[in-house]
C-alpha cells in the first residue's frame, strides 16, 4: 500500500469531494435546532450533490482561503481535510491567525491505518511553516482530536424558558429602539455587527467568506421550521447595536406548538441585550423561547425574578484549540495579572520545551528556559487554558497539570483569566 499525503490539484478536486462526509451523505451529529421543534421533515437525510453542486463546491476548493490535503493510496484518493485561514479573537484583542481545519473523512474502508494522522501531521505542519500560531476544529466525536494535542477551548449551551415563568426584575429604559426590518437590511446589517462583535469577544471567528450570502430571505421553507424573522436594535444615534434572527416553527406535536427559536443573538451594548431579549421573551402567541449555540455565561439568567427558569438542555464544546507555537501564541495576548512562570510543556509533534512565561495586563515574553519548571502541562492543556475559558485548577484536579511549586496552579489562573468567557458564534 502505497501512500502520499500531499495537497490535491484542480483536477482531483472531484475525486476528492467524494470523500468528504457531507458528500457521502453520513449522518449528522445532531439535527439543526429547527429540528427539535419542526419534527423530522427539517433534518432531511443528507443526499449526494448534484453533478453542478460538485462543480460548485470543487471550484470553491480552488480558493485561496482553502488548502485542501488528501491522502493517496496506490494513487487514489482515500482520505482528506483541509485548512482554512481564519482568524481568532485573543485575550487583549489581537485577531490570530488561526489553520481551522474543516471536512475531515476516511473512506470507510481505509479507516483505522493511520491516514487521518499522516494528513493532520502534514496540515499542522503547514500551518505552522505559515506562521500561523494556533490551529482549531470543531469535533464530530470528542475522541479523535486529542490525540494530536488539540482540546476543547470554547463551549456552548442550549437554554430554554417558558414564556409564563418569564418575568423581569426591573423595568430598563431604554434610550433606543427596535426595529423588525427584511433579510436585505439583515444582509447589510450582520456582517458590520460582527466584525464590532468580534473586535470585543475572546474566541470569536472571523467569518469565511459568503458566510452572510445565504442569509435568510423571508421564504417560508417548505420543512416547517418556520421563516427567519429579523430584529434589529438601533441606539439613539440610530446606528445598530444589536440584532436577533428568531423563527415559530410549525410542529405536528401540541407538545411542541408555540416555541420561538432564537437562531442568531448578538448585542454591543446592555441596552440593546436586555431591549432585544424583552422583545423575544415576551412575544405573543408563543410558549417558550428556545436559543441555541450561546455563550455559558449569558447575563439573561440575571434579568429574571426566577434566574431558574432559564433551563439549560445542552452544553457542548465548541471550538477545539491546538498551540503550534506556543512563544508566539503567548506572546500574542494579554493577562489579567503581572507574574511569571515556568511552565514545562510536552508536545510529540513539535517537540517538547520549557518556557518562562512573563505576563502582564500590556502583554507578555515568552522565552526559552532551563531554569526549573513550575508547573509541567501537555499542549492540549495549554490549548484549552489559552483563551481563558479552562481553569489550570480545574484541569490540575483532573491530573492533567503537575504542579512543582505551591500555589502555581493558582497563580497561571489569575494571569490566563478574562473578563467573559471566550465564545464563538461563528464556526468554520
Ligand atoms: C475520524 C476519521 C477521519 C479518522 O480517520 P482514520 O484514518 O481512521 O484515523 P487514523 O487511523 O489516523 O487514527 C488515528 C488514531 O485515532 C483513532 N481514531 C480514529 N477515529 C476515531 C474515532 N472516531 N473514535 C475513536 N478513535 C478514533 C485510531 O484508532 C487511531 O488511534 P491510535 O493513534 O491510538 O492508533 C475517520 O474515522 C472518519 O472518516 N470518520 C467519519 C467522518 C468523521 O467523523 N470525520 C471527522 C469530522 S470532525
Amino acid at each position: 500500500m502505497a501512500i502520499d499525503i500531499r495537497p490535491i490539484t484542480a483536477a482531483e478536486s472531484l475525486e476528492y469531494l467524494r470523500v468528504l462526509p457531507y458528500v457521502n451523505g453520513f449522518p449528522q451529529e445532531e439535527p439543526e435546532p429547527s429540528a427539535w421543534y419542526a419534527g423530522t421533515a427539517a433534518w432531511p437525510p443528507q443526499v449526494p450533490p448534484s453533478p453542478a453542486d460538485l462543480e460548485r463546491y470543487a471550484e470553491e476548493l480552488q480558493a485561496d482561503w482553502i488548502r485542501p490535503q488528501a491522502a493517496f493510496v496506490d494513487g487514489k484518493i482515500a482520505g482528506g481535510s483541509a485548512i482554512v485561514s481564519v482568524q481568532v479573537t485573543v485575550p487583549g484583542g489581537r485577531q490570530l491567525d488561526l489553520g481551522g481545519v474543516t471536512s475531515t473523512a476516511v473512506l470507510p474502508t481505509y479507516r483505522r491505518r493511520g491516514l487521518l494522522r499522516k494528513i493532520m501531521s502534514a496540515m499542522l505542519a503547514d500551518c505552522r511553516e505559515r506562521g500561523e500560531f494556533l490551529a482549531g476544529l470543531s469535533a464530530s466525536e470528542g475522541t479523535i482530536y486529542g490525540r494530536y494535542g488539540f482540546s476543547p477551548a470554547t463551549f456552548q449551551h442550549r437554554w430554554e424558558v417558558r414564556r409564563t415563568d418569564v418575568a423581569f426584575r426591573s423595568e430598563f429604559t431604554d434610550s433606543g429602539e427596535l426595529e423588525l426590518v427584511d433579510g436585505v437590511v439583515a444582509g447589510e446589517v450582520w456582517p458590520v455587527l460582527h466584525e464590532q462583535v468580534r473586535a470585543q469577544r475572546v474566541g470569536e471567528i472571523s467569518p469565511l467568506p459568503g458566510k452572510w450570502d445565504g442569509l435568510p430571505s423571508g421564504a417560508l421553507p417548505a420543512d416547517g421550521s418556520g421563516r427567519a424573522h429579523h430584529l434589529v436594535h438601533r441606539d439613539a444615534t440610530r446606528a445598530v447595536d444589536g440584532a436577533a434572527i428568531f423563527r415559530l416553527p410549525w410542529s405536528p406535536d401540541p407538545a411542541q406548538a408555540g416555541v420561538l427559536q432564537v437562531e442568531a443573538f448578538e448585542a454591543l451594548t446592555s441596552d440593546a441585550y436586555r431591549a432585544l431579549w424583552g422583545l423575544l421573551l415576551d412575544f405573543d402567541l408563543t410558549k417558550r423561547v428556545v436559543a441555541a449555540r450561546r455563550p455559558v455565561d449569558e447575563p439573561l439568567r440575571w434579568m429574571l425574578t426566577n434566574p431558574r427558569a432559564l433551563k439549560l438542555t445542552r452544553t457542548r464544546d465548541n471550538l477545539w484549540q491546538r498551540i503550534l507555537d506556543v512563544q508566539g501564541a503567548l506572546e500574542a495576548r494579554t493577562y489579567a495579572a503581572t507574574d511569571s512562570l515556568v511552565l514545562d510543556v510536552s508536545d510529540d509533534l513539535f517537540g517538547s520545551g520549557r518556557w518562562r512565561l512573563d505576563a502582564a495586563p500590556d502583554g507578555a515574553t515568552c522565552t526559552a528556559t532551563d531554569q526549573s519548571a513550575d508547573l509541567s502541562l501537555g499542549i492540549a492543556e495549554l490549548g484549552s487554558m489559552y483563551l481563558g475559558g479552562v481553569r489550570a485548577s480545574e484541569l490540575s484536579h483532573a491530573g492533567r497539570i503537575d504542579e512543582h511549586t505551591p500555589g502555581a496552579v493558582s497563580r497561571l489562573d489569575a494571569v490566563l483569566r478574562t473578563e467573559r468567557a471566550p465564545h464563538n458564534a461563528v464556526g468554520f
